[in-house]
């Protein structure tokens, strides 16, 4: 299992969630009243699936490929530690992986 903290745009912790090693993240995110829209089912077609990592969990993570990191240039409040949220499977040593969502997503919902 891997404990995700999914937090609000203004750095607040909505909830903590524990998942199975092989979890797609933005699955985990829908399944938990996270405000992200997408469904590309990995083929990366939108950037709403955009997340804001923490800085110390950003450098654990694998790199984003050249077609992320240009459709993130798409995203809304992009910062230096934003990833799709759909390129991202949990792993055993993502343990407690930190995620903020983004203000834009956060108002679409809320
Ligand atoms: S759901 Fe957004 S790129 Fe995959």
């Amino acid at each position: 299992m891997t404990r995700v903290r999914f937090l609000r745009p203004d750095g607040t912790l909505d909830r903590e969630v524990d998942a199975p090693a092989g979890t797609n993240l933005l699955d985990l995110a829908q399944a938990n009243g996270q405000p992200l829209e997408g469904s590309c089912e990995g083929a990366m077609a939108c950037s709403t699936c955009h997340v804001i990592v923490a800085k110390e969990d950003f450098e654990r993570l694998p790199p984003a490929s050249e077609e992320e990191d240009d459709l993130l240039d798409l995203a809304a409040h992009v910062t230096r530690t934003s990833r799709l949220a759909c390129q991202l499977t949990l792993t055993a040593d993502l343990e407690t992986l930190t995620v903020r969502m983004p203000g834009a997503a956060y108002h679409l919902d809320r």
